[in-house]
């Protein structure tokens, strides 16, 4: 950080209880070998916690700590405690220097980069946000050690989503090593990660605030978002929607007449153990609760969908009943 010159004492940390319970006093020690210092504030762990009100949280204790505009706010923590940190420091005394140090798979090599921050509203996911880029994210694998199996198969989601929109080299790895990836051989991890968070810089150094090529990174997720919107956020993991929801836009690209492997690379996917979705969540559900998506556009839902593995486009032009259909198959209903 100080290389940066950014200042290490009286830094804002925010994390959450879990994650602080492991590692917030490691990195209060390594602070303080260096001559720095942070006010902390651990908030609970859990997609709720990107609300409003520990917003409001963040802002009243870091406001009580006497923050300057060059204090630094170092988010440790998975998604969620990276996102709303983000927009606290996007939003504090109009802008503190942001430092992400994620701790899942997702958070490293997805949400930590590419400036998005955000919380939820009662209306749906991310609606509150802005884009405001971290002057540095440090990422230590050693702390995916500690991470659920079911944190890892749901990262890993993310990682094979990287590769299936623009790198197909990165899949063929990917193919070669799944087992050791999924039994989670530590050796592994600096390469995939790397490469899996290289791709993430590249898509959005191309196109920073989403007007276009950005959208490729959401392969899946118009059907993953929907999935976990009927879920009620519960029961279901972000990665585990989005391995669902890459499922339902393979079939789609093959209903639009795209000519991809399926097997290959469900055989692949299928290494993400995924929840059985109840019946009582209709295909109609589904597809009512995708247009209440914000990445849709004017009244045209936009979807990513691929001409073969690595090659992601996005399109709005997409009949009502392909969109059924791909979820059918993908609920195998
Ligand atoms: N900003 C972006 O571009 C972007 C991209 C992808 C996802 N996201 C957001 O990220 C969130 C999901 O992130 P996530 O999957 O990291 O979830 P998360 O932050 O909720 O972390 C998952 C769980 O793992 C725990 N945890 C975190 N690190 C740990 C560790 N090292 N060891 C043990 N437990 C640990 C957390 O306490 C939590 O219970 C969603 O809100 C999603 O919208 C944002
Ligand atoms: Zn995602």
């Amino acid at each position: 950080m100080m290389s940066l010159g950014l200042q290490i004492q009286n830094c804002l940390l925010v994390t959450d209880e879990n994650v602080g319970a492991l590692y917030q006093a490691d990195l209060e020690k390594a602070f303080e070998s260096a001559g720095g210092s942070f006010h902390s504030i651990i908030l609970p762990p859990g997609e709720s916690t990107k609300s409003p009100r520990q917003l409001e949280r963040i802002y009243e204790f870091a406001l009580s700590t006497g923050i300057t505009r060059s204090t630094p706010v170092v988010a440790l923590g998975g998604g969620v405690i990276g996102d709303i940190a983000g927009f606290a420091a996007a939003t504090l005394l109009r802008g503190l220097p942001l430092v992400h140090v994620p701790t899942t798979l997702v958070a490293q090599v997805d949400s930590s980069i590419g400036g998005k921050t955000g919380l939820n509203h009662s209306t749906g996911k991310n609606l509150i946000g802005s884009f405001y880029q971290p002057r540095m994210v440090c990422a230590d694998f050693d702390t995916l050690r500690t991470l659920s199996d079911r944190e890892w198969t749901s990262g890993m989601a993310e990682v094979i989503k990287h590769a299936l929109i623009l790198d197909i080299n990165f899949f063929r790895w990917i193919e070669e090593h799944i087992d050791g990836i999924v039994a989670r051989d530590y050796k592994l991890v600096p390469a995939f990660v790397a490469c899996a968070a290289a791709i993430k810089c590249e898509v959005v150094s191309a196109d920073e605030f989403e007007s276009d090529h950005r959208m490729i990174l959401n392969f899946g997720h118009t059907f993953g978002h929907a999935l976990e919107r009927s879920l009620g956020f519960k029961s279901i993991t972000h990665g585990e929607a989005v391995a669902i929801g890459m499922k339902a836009a393979l079939h789609l690209s093959v209903l639009l007449g795209n000519k991809i492997e399926l097997d290959r690379i469900f055989s692949v996917l299928s290494s993400i153990p995924v929840p059985s979705i109840p019946d009582s969540i209709s295909i109609d559900n589904l597809c009512l609760s995708m247009t209440t998506d914000k990445k849709r556009t004017a009244l045209r839902l936009r979807f990513v969908v691929l001409s073969g593995i690595g090659k992601a486009y996005v399109t709005a032009d997409v009949p009502t009943e392909s969109v059924s259909e791909a979820w059918r198959r993908a609920l195998a209903r």
